[in-house]
């Protein structure tokens, strides 16, 4: 049992109450008013941007399908006229909480959200089929109007699933409160209970902290060129985020000690005005612009808005969580956040701080701090308020160096989902609970020893929601190899007379993947589950970079490179049971020099 000790600040009456950021009626909206007035009026524009962007009536998003989420009208540098699934659930879950808040409006848009993912989880695509594996779920991106991208990309990807469940549960508790009329998947989640204690496991062990330097790691596993301090472990507790949670629940929650360290240190490394000059000169007690890692290139790596806005959000949802708790622990992991946004460092100090106060007119310990977060939080907006152009759009990213000019995608959806969940949260509006109270609970018991298990998960089409009916054949997974020498840029596809491989359909080939491409072998892969006892015959074709068209092998026809595959195992059908070994035969590709 630890010992609590109330912990007293000397000097406490120092600390500031709130702080106001001061009206210049100088300078046009939104730098010219208070950031009251500002989110008052951004919110606004920041839900119509979100519903501009998602089909069927988007005004930004013509040819977006119904509940389709364009990730932003911007059809060229970059082109994210797509839906990723990642982005539209984390804008769906924020519609969704705007629905509960009372935005009844909103129920259509959920109602069309709902019906779309049903049937893109049927859409076959590059990353696999929906049955019998569940590989299609894996699948990053499809086009605006629901059909696979085809495109080369870092597939799979597996969180968006995760989020849309997130989503989608959160509005079916809505529908049946009780838990007790069928749930809208129809499918329960064995699974869950086997997988989820171990992933929470993994997140809590000392191989996703790094305790010396204070941060939980992004990424683990990928050499030294990542120091993994990464934005995401500040938006991940966004997502997990139960306001009746305690601090110490395994699920990471905003103010977990661990996330609170990580938020400083995360923080910490953008406020080096070497990295970004636009945050020099910017007081420690003050937000800084931040951006999603220090390492980042993608547009020479700037500040993103949904970040800075994520970390508003992250310390306000912790404010209501100590406030919902009655006290906030201060221990050694996040001692040195608690000391960064006190007036005087020696004013924070290892303990627990109750609400109980008994001196009157003086503010409480606990007040000053939940004030002085609450302060911390408004400057992160502050800063987003500084680089919103008069439009009120928010693009992806602003410029790291003055004047911090929007770049990348503009009105992107997500900036403006984290812009209204941000204001939920500034208002104290937050999701319904969902974070199991009892610590007997299973999901909150994470083993003593992590291990690396696995489940083979049950898939159907959600037929309820519009999916449609599927059928399944039993498959063998092939490895097909080739060595491609290409240059950056260019890709290689498989594509065959067999509806898995596109039917010689160049638009519904197989992208083929160039992780294991090394100079002495230049390999290109694809894994395809193709139906068992077919004969198939294949080729490989180069995409060239710039638009200059694709380059077939040649001397090939349907007849020359053939596979046949092997008899079916039910269950195993992602076992590899053949594989090629291919060279490109004919010539190579020129860049475009685009
Ligand atoms: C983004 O929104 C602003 C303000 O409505 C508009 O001027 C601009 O054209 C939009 N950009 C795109 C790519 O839709
Ligand atoms: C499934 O099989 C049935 C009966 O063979 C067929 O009518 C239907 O079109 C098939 N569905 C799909 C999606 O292929
Ligand atoms: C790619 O490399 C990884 C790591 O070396 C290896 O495990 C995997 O089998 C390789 N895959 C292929 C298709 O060569
Ligand atoms: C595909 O090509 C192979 C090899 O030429 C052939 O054996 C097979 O019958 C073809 N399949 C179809 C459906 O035409
Ligand atoms: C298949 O490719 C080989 C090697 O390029 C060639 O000798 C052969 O004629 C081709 N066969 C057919 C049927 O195209
Ligand atoms: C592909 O490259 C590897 C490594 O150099 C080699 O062992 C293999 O024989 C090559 N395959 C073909 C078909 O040329």
């Amino acid at each position: 049992m630890v010992h609590l000790t109330q912990v007293v600040f000397a000097g406490l009456v120092a600390w500031p109450a709130a702080v106001c950021a001061a009206a210049t009626d100088k300078k046009p909206w939104p730098q010219g008013v208070s950031l009251k007035s500002f989110i008052g009026t951004e919110q606004k524009i920041a839900l119509d941007g979100v519903l501009a962007n998602i089909g069927p009536n988007g005004a930004r998003v013509p040819g977006a399908g119904p509940g389709i989420v364009i990730a932003s009208p911007t059809k060229e540098n970059p082109n994210y006229f797509y839906t990723w699934t990642r982005d539209a659930a984390l804008t769906y879950k924020t519609l969704v909480d705007e629905f509960l808040f009372g935005n009844k409006a909103l129920q259509p848009y959920i109602e069309d959200y709902i019906h779309s993912q049903a049937v893109l989880q049927t859409v076959t695509n590059p990353s696999g089929k929906l049955l019998p594996s569940g590989a299609g779920l894996g699948e990053p991106k499809f086009n605006a109007d629901g059909s696979r991208y085809n495109g080369n990309w870092g597939r799979p990807q597996r969180d968006g699933p995760a989020l849309r469940a997130i989503a989608l549960i959160e509005y079916s508790n809505y529908l049946s409160p009780a838990r007790n009329s069928p749930p809208l998947w129809g499918l329960s989640c064995e699974a869950c209970t086997s997988q989820a204690p171990q992933i929470l496991c993994f997140l809590n062990s000392p191989a996703f902290f790094d305790a010396s330097k204070g941060h939980l790691l992004g990424n683990i596993n990928i050499g030294s060129f990542r120091s993994g301090i990464d934005a995401n472990t500040l938006l991940g507790p966004l997502a997990s985020f139960d306001v009746n949670a305690p601090c110490d629940s395994p699920t990471l929650q905003p103010c977990h000690s661990k996330v609170l360290s990580t938020f400083k240190v995360l923080v910490d490394t953008f406020r080096d005005p070497n990295l970004y000059p636009i945050n020099a000169n910017i007081p420690k007690t003050k937000g800084v612009a931040l951006g999603r890692y220090p390492e980042d290139i993608y547009y020479t790596g700037n500040p993103w808005y949904l970040i800075t806005l994520g970390a508003a959000e992250l310390l306000y949802d912790a404010v209501a969580q100590w406030e919902r708790q009655g006290f906030v622990s201060i221990d050694k992991t996040n001692l040195a956040f608690f000391k960064s946004i006190s007036p005087s460092p020696s004013l924070a100090r290892a303990g627990t701080v109750y609400r109980a106060w008994p001196v009157l007119n003086v503010l409480s310990p606990f007040s000053a701090i939940l004030n002085a977060v609450t302060a911390y939080a408004d400057s992160f907006v502050s800063v987003v308020q500084k680089y919103t152009p008069p439009s009120g759009s928010l693009a992806e990213q602003f410029l790291k160096t003055a004047p911090g000019t929007p770049i990348s995608a503009d009105n992107l959806t997500w900036s403006f989902a984290s812009f209204l969940s941000m204001t939920h949260r500034r208002n104290k509006q937050f999701p319904p609970s969902w974070v199991p109270t009892s610590s007997s609970s299973l999901l909150l018991k994470p083993p003593s020893q992590c291990a690396g298990t696995s489940y083979k998960g049950t898939y159907a089409p959600a037929t309820s929601a519009g999916a449609p009916q599927l059928n399944v054949t039993c498959q063998s997974t092939i490895l097909f190899q080739v060595n491609a020498s290409t240059y950056y840029g260019e890709n290689i596809y498989l594509t065959g007379n067999s509806s898995d491989l596109g039917n010689w359909d160049l638009g519904q080939a197989i992208p083929m993947q160039s992780s294991n491409y090394t100079s002495e072998r230049p390999l290109w892969f694809a894994k395809v589950p193709l139906s068992a006892g077919e004969n198939i015959g294949y080729a490989f074709v180069r995409e060239q970079d710039c638009g200059q068209g694709w380059i077939w092998e040649s001397a090939v026809d349907a007849g020359n490179r053939t596979v046949s595959v092997p008899p079916c195992v039910v269950g195993e059908e992602e076992v590899v049971r053949g594989e090629t070994d291919d060279a490109f035969r004919g010539e190579g590709g020129r860049s475009g020099g685009c």
